[in-house]
């Protein structure tokens, strides 16, 4: 029952989660896309009222005028739109979800024994500081280089970097990713309530007091939202990357995501430049051989001699059946102990049902080594061969 609970708790976080990212991020790559396409008002009197841009849109059905202040208006409007909302409630829903998915699980999700040998307190306390520790220093950076863009881009990237290796060195595969992700999110969502929204709200202070804004404020928020810009496509490349064993679980997962986290950048690059009116291909054409790196990189090997040392004559699916009931039913079955419902769908109860899954078994169990989920049922090395020789023998009934 508690299982069941926990399934719909997280349907119903997740679906929250992605609407509200796709409210801010879809904000906030319209405004990057916005800032970036103005033109110099052509109308004097405009220009005299301190237009600095302007951009026509049509869109549904309608004419639209956008024009940008620099730094801020004359007098201030009776109503006055701030973007907030859609970044707070991504990330309290992405918490929340982060709450009780891993933390709450702290032994199947979080801890790879063969990563780190940690026990469960030690691993929700390094994925909350984690997520702490990666804004703080992240925000030391800024207020230390700030006034160099380019210098506090490479400090910023090569930050990240170190914390890709990191986590990969703390956690299992699977929650680095994620935590990565969570990492990179909360610097976002953190700019915008730390830095973007008081730098907003000391802008209007200044007006309402007749006073003329510092442009400072404007400058620090845009760096910010410059950085916010370029972590898009990598969060999300995190936040989906649970579903794509074949990347985190590679002996070298960091330098995979690493590569795929880049590339996303250099994509992003690539827009923010299109948008300027300069189409610069090298950059998605850079950011996809990255990806093909990484594929070309995770492909799988083929582990035969493996398999011939532990099983010379073929396996039927008798043999291997228990190996699965021990390992894997406890998650996998229709009536699991461990999750609420079976994982992904699959369920190994029959001997019918192993067949049909040979081929998965093979990739998560032998090829991958992510299941099962954090070895938490602790199979061994000869279980992978038995079950690799069964594979590799035509998976025999
Ligand atoms: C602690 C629970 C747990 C155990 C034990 C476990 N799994 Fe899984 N398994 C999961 C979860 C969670 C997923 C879903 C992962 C995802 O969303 O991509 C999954 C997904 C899978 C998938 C589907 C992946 C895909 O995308 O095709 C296969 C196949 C699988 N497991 C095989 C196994 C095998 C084989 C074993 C035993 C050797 C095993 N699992 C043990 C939790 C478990």
């Amino acid at each position: 029952m508690a299982g069941f609970v926990t399934d719909w708790l997280n349907l119903a976080i997740r679906w929250f989660h992605v609407v509200a990212a796709i409210a801010w991020i879809g904000e906030s790559f319209y405004f990057v896309a916005l800032d970036n396409s103005l033109k110099k008002p052509k109308d004097a009197p405009l220009a005299a009222r301190g237009v600095s841009g302007e951009l026509w849109h049509v869109h549904g059905g309608g004419f639209y005028n956008m024009q940008k202040y620099m730094v801020a208006p004359p007098a201030l409007p009776d109503h006055l739109h701030w973007s907030k909302w859609p970044s707070y409630t991504t990330w309290m829903s992405g918490f929340a979800l982060f709450t009780v998915l891993y933390l709450f699980a702290p032994d199947t999700y979080l801890i790879d024994r063969n990563v780190l040998d940690m026990g469960p307190v030690v691993a929700i306390a390094s994925a909350l500081g984690f997520l702490a520790a990666g804004w703080i220093v992240y925000d030391a950076l800024c207020r230390v280089f700030g006034s160099n863009d380019r210098l506090l881009g490479l400090c910023v990237g090569a930050y990240v970097l170190a914390a890709i290796w990191l986590a990969c060195h703390v956690f299992a595969g699977r929650a680095a990713y994620l935590i990565v992700g969570a990492m990179l999110a909360t610097i976002m969502s953190a700019n915008v309530f730390f830095v973007i929204i008081p730098g907003q709200r000391k802008m209007v202070d200044a007006m309402l007091k007749r006073q003329t804004p510092d442009p400072i404020y404007g400058k620090r928020g845009k760096q910010r939202s410059v950085h916010n810009t370029y972590f898009t496509l990598p969060v999300v490349f995190a936040m989906l990357s649970n579903h794509y064993a074949m990347t985190y679980a590679h002996p070298y997962n960091w330098a995979v995501l690493a590569l795929i986290m880049l590339a996303g950048a250099l994509i992003r690059q690539f827009f923010v430049m299109r948008h300027r009116g300069e189409a610069r291909w090298y950059l998605p054409a850079s950011g996809i051989a990255l990806v093909l790196v990484a594929l070309v990189w995770t492909m799988p090997r083929s582990v035969a001699p493996q398999a011939q040392a532990a099983q010379a004559s073929a396996l039927h699916v008798a043999d291997i059946a228990p190996i699965l009931q021990g390992r894997c039913v406890a998650c996998h079955s229709a009536h699991p102990s461990l999750m609420g419902s079976a994982p992904a769908g699959v369920v190994f109860d029959t001997h019918e049902q192993i067949e049909q899954n040979a081929q998965r078994i093979y990739q998560q169990a032998v090829q991958l080594k992510s299941m099962p989920l954090g070895n938490v049922t602790h199979m061994t090395d000869d279980e992978r061969a038995k079950l690799a020789a069964w594979f590799e023998a035509g998976a025999q009934q």
